[in-house]
């Protein structure tokens, strides 16, 4: 049985078939060239094709925006201010008092510089309280600057993991009273798509106060995120952060939109061109101006500029429209996940009690993570990630139960390797229900087969596993040299001819 099918309607239809990538084929293991079925949106999206469009178009108008008079440098700073508009319009923050500004490729270098401008502002306040799901970049970065990180633990048991824990948040906040700085949470979980309430985490943090720092990444392709959702500021994010290659635009950078507050009258961390009003051999004087104080040196303004079509394509089509056709989806694959023997899923699978977005989390008892995703890829042509997706402590939370099961010590790297990790099916605008079928068909397979699948792996020393006799090198699937060689061909230049 497979999961009820999901109907789309105009304009949804179109757009959530206008993406590169939606006809990749390859050749799998028993000879077959099929479809790929990308099931790993939360490692990145792929990319919107309309949105694309736009940066293409832009390239005809190519110039800096350090540069301000000729026509196409006009045109260069009325498309990336127009991206910076995009973006505060998306989590409908007032631009009175919030600035949006890029950086980096994903959310690592904001989330690195406000851990670092935070701590600077407020160096009396050395504690910062993480929650127990985080990513790394959601965590280590506020280790490295914060005098102290504590973890805010989560609902209910492992697995069956939650959200944050509200109570504990609270018994935290009041235990370190006047010396927590901020709250970092990301709005979703990457591994388990579990959603926290930042809100209420911002109401919290804020009458202790404290500030809030959101990390958005896994949230905004999927569902509404508003600054505050209610308009009442004190359940305002402070900051939020997320990265243009997790909403459909690849090659975008990162993003934050935060209180000027939080910025202004300080260094910025970064200095450079383009964000000083005067410099001379002796001194520089930095601009009053958002978002180029925080914007050193030429950005990446087709990146933005792409990422800011996204989120106008998806501002009119209506977050709650994409949340609501995804929990369809959503609902159907955990159900079916749950009625296959022996998988377990990740994080409370409940949905009315714990809320997730588009990404689950699993194991076949007794598999090797690595070994299923290895079969899904080469058979199935089905594209998860496995591993432990930058969030080691968590997965390791996750796990605890059935390490202690195999009386393995989860703080033992070396021990735990091969069972340390999880397969994570993520879903996008783009998933359809053939690639959730093509999941469950190569699940089901293995499940029915195991000693025929696992005669044919064998594992290395990394706990990596490697079909004894298919091999396919990226470089036989996506050769650079041979697509330069090809294009350079039809300009008529050959290579020895440079
Ligand atoms: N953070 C990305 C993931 O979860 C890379 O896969």
């Amino acid at each position: 049985m497979s999961p009820d099918p999901v109907h789309y309607h105009q304009p949804f239809d179109s757009l959530h078939r206008d993406f590169f990538g939606l006809d990749t084929h390859y050749h799998l293991a028993d000879g077959r060239i099929a479809r790929r079925h990308y099931l790993d949106s939360a490692a990145s999206t792929l990319a919107l094709g309309c949105a694309r469009h736009v940066a293409d178009e832009l390239l005809d108008h190519y110039a800096n925006t350090h540069s301000d008079l000729h026509f196409s440098a006009r045109i260069a700073n009325h498309a990336y201010d127009w991206a910076h508009g995009q973006v505060l319009k998306f989590v409908r923050a007032d631009a009175e008092r919030y600035s949006a500004f890029f950086a980096g490729s994903g959310c690592t270098a904001t989330l690195n510089r406000l851990a670092r401008g935070l701590a600077t502002r407020r160096p009396e306040r050395d504690v910062v309280l993480v929650s127990l799901l985080e990513h790394h970049a959601n965590d280590l970065p506020h280790r490295k600057h914060a005098g102290q990180v504590i973890h805010i633990p989560l609902v209910g048991a492992a697995p069956a993991l939650g959200a944050v824990d509200l109570t504990a948040l609270e018994r935290l906040l009041e235990q370190y009273r006047d010396r927590v700085n901020y709250v970092a949470v990301s709005a979703a979980s990457n591994v388990t798509g579990i959603v926290n309430p930042v809100h209420d985490i911002a109401a919290l943090a804020h009458a202790h106060n404290a500030w809030v720092v959101v990390d958005a990444s896994q949230y905004l392709a999927h569902a509404p995120l508003a600054i505050s959702d209610t308009g009442a500021q004190e359940r305002e994010l402070d900051a939020l952060v997320f990265s243009g290659h997790k909403l459909y635009a690849p090659g975008s950078p990162g993003v934050a939109v935060a209180r000027r507050a939080l910025f202004e009258d300080s260094e910025p961390d970064e200095v450079g061109g383009g964000m000083v009003d005067d410099v001379s051999l002796t001194g520089y004087q930095i601009t009053a101006r958002f978002p180029d104080r925080e914007e050193a040196g030429t950005p990446n303004i087709l990146g933005a500029v792409q990422l800011g079509a996204v989120l106008n394509v998806l501002q009119r089509l209506g977050m709650a429209q994409v949340h609501t056709a995804e929990q369809q989806r959503l609902r159907g694959l955990l159900a079916e996940l749950a009625a296959l023997p022996g998988v377990r899923i990740y994080g409370d699978p409940d949905l009315d009690r714990t809320p997730r977005l588009g990404t689950v989390a699993f194991n076949l008892d007794g598999w090797e993570h690595g070994l299923v995703a290895a079969v899904l890829n080469d058979y199935f042509n089905v594209a998860v990630r496995n591993g432990c997706f930058c969030a080691h402590p968590y997965v390791r939370e996750l796990l605890k139960p059935e390490l202690w099961a195999l009386d393995l010590d989860p703080d033992d790297a070396m021990a735990i390797q091969r069972w340390q990790g999880m397969v994570r099916a993520s879903l996008g605008l783009y998933t359809m229900d053939e690639d959730i079928e093509a999941l469950l068909a190569g699940l089901r397979d293995l499940l029915a087969r195991p000693d025929h699948y696992r005669a044919l792996y064998q594992a290395d020393a990394d706990g990596n596993f490697h079909h004894r006799t298919f091999h396919a090198p990226a470089t036989t699937l996506f050769d650079p040299d041979a697509l330069l060689e090809r294009a350079l061909a039809r300009l008529n230049v050959t290579a020895d001819m440079l």
